[in-house]
């Protein structure tokens, strides 16, 4: 018998890893046991204790169960190669009582990701999140405890993440948390609903106290946020970027916790196509004090901090309904939702650049907080028209007939480069239906 029989001898008994030095590779359970859906969480974390520092750790083109979590942190320079399918289970009353907490807004993950100098190549393998179950028991609420964010990098330094797909996330495709200098290139996702229920909270990619981050080339397909800087990120850059349904692109939300300030500074979205989607480039605060709101789950507001230094820029839009928004009551649900109340202070927020179409009569909504009112706030080359008279259509069900720019509290407003054209209700909503009337409000359900 030759070293390496005895190798996979020895390591078949504990799970399937062919351990050659520093290299794990993994075959999947279901080889064995005759194409059962055995669990292969327990190998894929073994070949991560085996070669999880100093080594390398490659998933065999194959497809592979994950029926339990995995907790594969602290790596140190290691490169992983995705070569087959993780399919991870739908078993949804199993993910809500063991997926990982990562602390923000109570959420939790399938699978904990990290370390110091690692990569993480996509070659032809992908993460397939079985989402459809998720989406179809989740029946369009927002936040349902215990539904696992995907895939979260933590505590990581140094960890490029290349050529990632994933398939039918179960919420958050992917979220960066804790971590330095973390870079996703190349990374799809697809979060598409066959069923009359949504793909609510199906985020493409969000960061949390996070520094120095970089997201280049990347296709979104989803029904909430595309890419959402959430608390302390700084030094984002997010380049060449497809959004696809939605709520485009994003700061925040944020303010949501009032013993935990949020700073989030330079960060540029650069090159961004958003399309049909419900947002397009926006910043979104949550209001002075807290309340609970029934539509995300939770309690929230009170949160201070700054958004300072933030630019979204060369962007293509078509057919989103708020194009450009700054809200600082995001996700209120009074009906006086206290926009005017946030402790978030934002300065030096700049588009530029952005082309395209909205759905309704309206191109921005910009309101500060009374108790902040922003400077800063800039727009330049700005040429955005509505669906309807790209079409040469009238706007329709509205006593507004031209497009409207809402701006409330922005210092030097003469010089911000929009019209201004009517004051940005304290109320106004993260998703409208329908075009706004001369109250500035539109209607906020389907
Ligand atoms: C890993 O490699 C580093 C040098 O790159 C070395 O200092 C360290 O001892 C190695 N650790 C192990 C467990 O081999
Ligand atoms: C994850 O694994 C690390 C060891 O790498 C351990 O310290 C940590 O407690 C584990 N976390 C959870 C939530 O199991
Ligand atoms: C990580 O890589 C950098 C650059 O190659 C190196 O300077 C650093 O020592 C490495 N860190 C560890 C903990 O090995
Ligand atoms: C940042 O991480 C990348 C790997 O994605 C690495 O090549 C680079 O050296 C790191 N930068 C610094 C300053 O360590
Ligand atoms: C996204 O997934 C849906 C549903 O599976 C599929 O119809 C669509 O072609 C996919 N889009 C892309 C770009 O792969
Ligand atoms: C669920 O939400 C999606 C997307 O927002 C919408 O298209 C769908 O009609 C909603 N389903 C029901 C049953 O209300
Ligand atoms: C991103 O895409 C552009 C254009 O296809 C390409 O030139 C660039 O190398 C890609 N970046 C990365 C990090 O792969
Ligand atoms: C802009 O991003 C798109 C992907 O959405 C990419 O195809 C294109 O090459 C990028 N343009 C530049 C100038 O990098
Ligand atoms: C953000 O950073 C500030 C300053 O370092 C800190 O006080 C605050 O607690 C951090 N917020 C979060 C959400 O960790
Ligand atoms: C603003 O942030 C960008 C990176 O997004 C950075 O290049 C620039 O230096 C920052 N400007 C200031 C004044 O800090
Ligand atoms: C923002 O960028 C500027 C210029 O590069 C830098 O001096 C400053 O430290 C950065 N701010 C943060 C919070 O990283
Ligand atoms: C604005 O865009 C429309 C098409 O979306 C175009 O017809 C019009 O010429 C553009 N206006 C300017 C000033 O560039």
């Amino acid at each position: 018998m030759n070293w390496w029989f005895l190798a996979l001898w020895t390591t078949l008994v504990k799970g399937w890893v062919v351990n050659e030095g520093t290299t794990c590779t993994l075959y999947p359970e279901s080889l064995i046991y005759k194409g059962q859906a055995v669990d292969d969480a327990p190998s894929i974390q073994q070949a991560f204790d085996l070669c999880g520092t100093n080594g390398t750790v490659i998933f065999s083109e194959n497809l592979f169960h994950v029926n339990s979590v995995l907790n594969t942190t602290n790596l140190l320079n290691v490169d992983v190669h995705l070569r087959g399918e993780l399919r991870f289970s739908s078993n949804i009353p199993y993910w809500r009582t063991h997926a990982i907490s990562v602390i923000l807004q109570d959420q939790v993950t399938a699978w904990l990701f990290g370390g110091t100098n690692v990569t993480f190549h996509g070659e032809g393998g992908f993460y397939n999140g079985n989402g459809q179950e998720w989406y179809n028991a989740n029946r369009n609420q927002s936040n349902q405890p215990g539904r696992p964010i995907s895939f979260t990098v933590y505590d990581s330094t140094n960890l490029l993440v290349d050529n990632l797909r994933v398939i039918g996330p179960q919420f958050w495709a992917t979220f960066v948390w804790d971590s330095k200098n973390v870079s996703f290139t190349n990374l799809f996702v697809n979060a598409t609903s066959d069923s009359e229920w949504g793909t609510m909270n199906c985020d493409g990619y969000d960061s949390w106290k996070s520094d120095d981050l970089l997201v280049e080339n990347a296709t979104i397909i989803t029904g909430d946020d595309c890419i959402a800087a959430k608390g302390n990120t700084t030094n984002l850059l997010a380049k060449n970027i497809y959004c696809e349904g939605g709520t485009g692109v994003t700061i925040g939300s944020i303010g949501q916790y009032a013993e935990t300030p949020d700073y989030n500074m330079n960060i540029t979205f650069q090159n961004v196509t958003v399309k049909n989607a419900m947002d397009g480039a926006y910043v979104k605060t949550w209001q002075g004090s807290r309340t609970w709101v029934p539509s995300n789950g939770d309690y929230g507001g009170g949160g201070s901090g700054l958004v300072k230094n933030v630019t979204f820029k060369d962007f293509e839009l078509i057919n989103v309904g708020l194009p450009i928004q700054l809200s600082q009551c995001v996700y209120s649900d009074n009906s006086d939702k206290g926009c005017n109340t946030s402790k978030l202070a934002v300065e030096d927020v700049k588009w530029q650049n952005i082309h395209g179409t909205s759905r309704f009569n309206i191109a921005a909504s910009v309101y500060c907080s009374d108790v902040h009112p922003c400077p800063g706030i800039e727009f330049e080359n700005i040429n955005i028209t509505s669906v309807n008279a790209s079409l040469g259509l009238p706007y329709y069900d509205t006593d507004v007939d031209h497009l409207i720019w809402q701006c409330t509290n922005l210092l030097d407003q003469k010089h911000t480069g929009i019209p201004c054209n009517q004051a940005a209700p304290s109320n106004f909503s993260q998703w409208i239906y329908s075009n706004v009337d001369h109250t500035g409000l539109a209607r906020s359900s389907a």
